[in-house]
């Protein structure tokens, strides 16, 4: 039980692998899901898988007030150093040790612009393998695409996918991704936080159950979901 995963609402999550804090996509003021206040986020880590407000958020203020260091693709990264935070830029397809583990970005199909506008290069997955072994793929925001087959074959032992339609994957291309990836566990996010992305999680973890061998867990706002 090395590995817990808090979902604070629509992509942001606050991972804790081995004691070391690790938040995602910090989106929570704005976020009328968010279930913590930035102030509250504890952070070593902070990994941006594309720049669009609603996954950047908070990210700057968390890390000014933490030392978090953020990680992205370059071009983000970049970014955030000149708003004056440490920052480590990777691209898809490398990966780099960090203290909590392996990250590797992945492909992900969506956009990337920053919040002022700013380029903020190609959109990531995150592929993390912990120092025990376990793996597990955040896909961040993205459509379908068949080299989720490639991710599946390193043995996932958990995904979080998006499934709120509109921006990215609606439940049928996600439970698709699902049988591309082949994860032990899934966690649905990106959906309900508005009403454009309004889905029924539940019904989709009934599908995921009935037609693959990976089991979904559907988690509220708060809720958190061990490895
Ligand atoms: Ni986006
Ligand atoms: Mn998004």
């Amino acid at each position: 039980m090395s590995v817990s995963l808090t979902w604070y609402g629509h992509a942001a999550l606050g991972l804790d692998i081995n004691g070391i804090k690790v938040a995602v996509d910090p989106f929570l003021s704005g976020n009328p899901a968010a279930t913590i206040k930035p102030e509250q986020v504890q952070a070593d880590y902070i990994l941006i898988t594309h720049g669009h407000g609603d996954h950047v958020g908070d990210a700057v203020a968390i890390a000014k007030r933490t030392g978090a260091k953020v990680i992205s693709v370059n071009e983000i990264a970049v970014w955030f150093q000149k708003q004056g935070v440490e920052a480590h830029g990777q691209h898809l397809g490398g990966g780099h040790q960090h203290a909590f583990g392996y990250l590797k970005l992945t492909l992900a199909l969506h956009g990337s612009g920053l919040p002022d506008g700013s380029y903020g290069g190609n959109p990531c997955g995150l592929l993390i393998t912990t120092k025990n072994g376990e793996k597990f793929y955040l896909a961040g925001d993205t459509g379908l695409f068949g080299d989720m087959r490639l991710i599946g074959e390193e043995g996932l032992d958990l995904a979080v996918l998006p499934i709120g339609d509109n921006y990215t994957m609606g439940p049928d291309d996600a439970l698709r991704a699902v049988k591309l990836l082949g994860p032990k566990h899934v966690i649905p996010i990106h959906y309900d936080t508005w009403d454009v992305i309004a889905q029924d999680p539940q019904a989709w973890a009934k599908r995921v159950r009935a037609e693959t061998a990976t089991e979904p867990h559907v988690l509220k706002p708060g809720e958190s979901f061990s490895l």
